[in-house]
């Protein structure tokens, strides 16, 4: 059983999202008979963006560290949906590893692993997706983004979101933090919960998706405000890098595209670009966007820019310096994950063997007329 964690002190670099609540995105009530359990994925695909840190990453570390047992998945099975090269992916798993450690995650507290070595992941995906029609799957946005520029579509790309649930539901997550781009796949982990209890008997709790109500849960595209920051993006200046070096930083910020009203307001609707700036600006030092906006005044955006490159390379100068270390060790994060690795099996072992006998039964005392 994972246990219910102790408290521990505040990660140095806890920052100022924390004041962002958290928002429960389904109307149903977890159900009491569940332990609160945490859980949420991240692929291995290269280094981490901002959008990344306070939509996902940085949430983890907040609930870690108010004493919540939280699971983090290396979705490497969710990568390969996509063509990898196995030694680069082996190397992104280890560099995700060092990243995730570098931003708070505790591996003593909260369980750390790679999953695919979980293989009872894919064995609920499979049973997940014999309860799944093809309609429900083919209209989630996500698909139809990777897929639109594919000839030819990879079957794994299309039943992405029933692994995403099999993850959820193998560990009985009550919630699932995460940025506002995967709502949509968590919705459909909450409607399999109910069709598989219906047809199954009671099984799996309902998770509810965490997504924060601030501008975390969406940062947008340095080069595109009308875009979210993303690892897919071709433009490398669309997007803040946990390990971009502090003169990349500074250029990739002065370089945002901003408008041409020279001063700092705030107004995400008339001027998403600055304001997204603005974002950044008060997830970082907790400030309000109006008390930013009124330091700011004399400043014309370009100046601005300086003031929050400083602020951010500040901020990213410590994580970054702590991947690099991390990364030096790659035998030690290898360990970390194995740890973590067997802890996640022991969940997952337990709900496996529930789910084997509600699907397939195995009790030779209910078999009662074979022909
Ligand atoms: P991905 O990079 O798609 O593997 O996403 C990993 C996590 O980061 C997921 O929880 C996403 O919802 C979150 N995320 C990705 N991009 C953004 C963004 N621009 N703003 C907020 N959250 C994001
Ligand atoms: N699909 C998620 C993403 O791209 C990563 C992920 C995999 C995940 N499994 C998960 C997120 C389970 C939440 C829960 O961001």
């Amino acid at each position: 059983m994972l246990k219910i964690l102790r408290a521990a002190a505040h990660s140095e670099r806890t920052c100022a999202a924390k004041s962002e609540g958290l928002r429960k995105c389904s109307s149903q009530a977890t159900q009491i008979k569940y332990p609160k359990r945490i859980f949420s994925g991240i692929q291995p695909t290269g280094s981490v963006h901002l959008g990344n840190y306070f939509g996902a990453i940085w949430r983890w570390v907040e609930l870690q560290n108010s004493n919540e047992a939280v699971l983090c998945s290396i979705a490497d099975l969710h990568s390969i949906t996509l063509p990898q090269n196995p030694q680069k992916l082996r190397e992104n798993t280890l560099l995700m590893t060092a990243t995730l450690i570098a931003c708070g995650i505790d591996y003593k507290r909260s369980i750390l692993f790679q999953q695919s070595k979980v293989s009872m992941h894919t064995e609920l995906c499979w049973i997940l997706g014999s309860i799944t029609t093809m309609a429900r799957l083919a209209h989630l946005p996500q698909f139809k983004e990777k897929s639109e520029s594919l000839k030819n579509v990879p079957l794994g790309l299309y039943i992405y979101p029933v692994l995403q649930a099999a993850d959820i539901l193998l560990y009985k997550a009550t919630h699932v933090p995460v940025g506002q781009d995967q709502a949509q796949h968590i919705q459909l982990a909450q409607d399999l919960v109910q069709i598989f209890n219906r047809q199954f008997g009671q099984t799996f709790p309902i998770p509810h998706t965490l997504i924060s109500d601030g501008p975390s849960q969406r940062i947008k595209s340095l080069r595109d405000p009308a875009k979210k920051m993303s690892k897919s993006h071709t433009d490398f200046k669309s997007r803040l890098n946990l390990l971009d070096e502090p003169d990349e930083l500074l250029e990739k910020v002065k370089k945002a595209v901003t408008d041409f009203t020279s001063e700092v307001t705030y107004d995400p609707e008339k001027r998403p670009g600055i304001a997204n700036l603005i974002n950044i600006h008060s997830l970082f030092t907790g400030q309000t966007t109006e008390k930013i906006c009124e330091e700011a005044v004399g400043l014309n955006t370009g100046q601005y820019k300086l003031k929050l490159a400083d602020i951010v390379i500040e901020k990213l100068s410590p994580i970054r310096k702590d991947i690099l270390r991390l990364t030096r060790e790659p035998a030690y994060l290898d360990e970390v994950l194995k740890e973590g690795t067997e802890r996640a099996m022991e969940l997952a072992t337990s709900c496996w063997t529930e789910v084997t006998e509600k699907v397939f039964g195995n009790d030779i005392q209910d078999v009662k007329n074979i022909i």
